[in-house]
């Protein structure tokens, strides 16, 4: 098949950056030609600490909703665009702060500690957010005879129980990709390919499993534990359980080992939805500002704030 050419809109995003002193951010599971387009990829965390530090006057946010309003939310003074409007994340809406708030008097003596992955408005009743990259330092950092309400990914926060031994009351969301990603699908590829590492997201159902813990081919990280630990391996082989796309990043990194995606057939359209002309016109007519109403953003820059501070 022959490779698309996309040169010349490289050509004319490159000088709308220029023209603009735009700096676009893209996550690790962006379609590959947008991933060429950034300046800047990352993981969730990478991410909104890149918000935080840049001096473009704008962002562009080749991800999800949620991603751009954090960085929104870190950064009021810059104006902050998404190309693809409708970009949600199934995890973010499993969670209302309507619901929270109910959650809450429950357990009126709980913190409560939000994955990144949830609106502004959740942001705004939450004590502390993480991602994937922190999460365990962050528990770990907080006073142990504290109730704490974990939301909305359940097997991340499943996983954290599992390895900080304390317990959580867990919100009952989870990501429409990784929810694929089982004990029985792990299994059958340590099985198939005997020579790999499997390489486990936490959002993934059979992270918390503890056949899957004490395997010694199994690690369990966040994308960019996934994207580092090859480095420390001697082994050519890897199965990658999280969204297909990393493995661009890793086939970069690593161009001499092999990287087998475990479910290829279950990716983030959301995240897919960005393409290279919606870039270009994001750029190009200064569209999709994502904004937070001023009485939730300075609710939610705190939790933010502490999770920036833990990694
Ligand atoms: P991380 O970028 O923290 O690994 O999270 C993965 C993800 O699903 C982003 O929505
Ligand atoms: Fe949300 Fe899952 Fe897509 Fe990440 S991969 S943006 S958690 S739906």
């Amino acid at each position: 098949m022959m490779k698309e050419d996309f040169s010349a809109l490289y050509e004319e995003i490159d000088a709308l950056k220029k023209e603009h002193n735009a700096i676009v951010l893209a996550h690790y599971y962006a379609r590959p030609e947008v991933q060429a387009a950034a300046d800047f990829l990352g993981d969730s965390l990478a991410l909104s600490q890149k918000a935080g530090t840049t001096d473009a006057d704008i962002i562009v946010f080749c991800g999800v909703h949620f991603m751009a309003e954090t960085a929104s939310i870190i950064s009021p003074q810059k104006k902050v665009l998404i190309p693809a409007q409708n970009a949600g994340c199934t995890l973010a809406e499993s969670a209302t702060a309507a619901g929270l708030a109910t959650w809450k008097k429950y357990h009126p003596d709980g913190l409560v500690v939000s994955y990144v992955n949830t609106s502004a408005e959740v942001k705004a009743e939450t004590d502390y957010c993480v991602t994937s990259s922190n999460a365990l330092k962050v528990i770990e950092s907080l006073p142990k005879d504290c109730p704490i309400l974990f939301g909305p990914d359940r097997n991340l926060g499943a996983y954290i129980m599992q390895k900080t031994g304390r317990t959580m009351e867990l919100w009952q969301g989870d990501c429409y990709v990784h929810r694929h990603i089982t004990t029985e699908l792990i299994q059958s590829f340590l099985e198939q390919y005997p020579d790999a590492d499997v390489l486990i997201h936490p959002e993934s159902v059979a992270c918390n499993d503890d056949a899957i813990l004490a395997h010694p081919r199994c690690f369990v990280g966040s994308t960019s534990g996934i994207l580092e630990h090859p480095q420390r391996s001697n082994k050519s082989l890897f199965v990658i359980a999280t969204e297909a796309e990393a493995i661009v990043e890793l086939a970069r990194r690593y161009p001499d080992r092999t990287f087998i995606p475990i479910a290829p057939e279950h990716r983030c359209e959301y995240m897919k939805l960005t393409t290279l002309e919606d870039l270009r016109d994001t750029l190009k007519y200064m569209r999709y500002e994502v904004t937070v109403p001023e009485e939730i953003r300075a609710k939610a820059l705190l939790p933010i704030q502490r999770m920036l501070s833990i990694h």
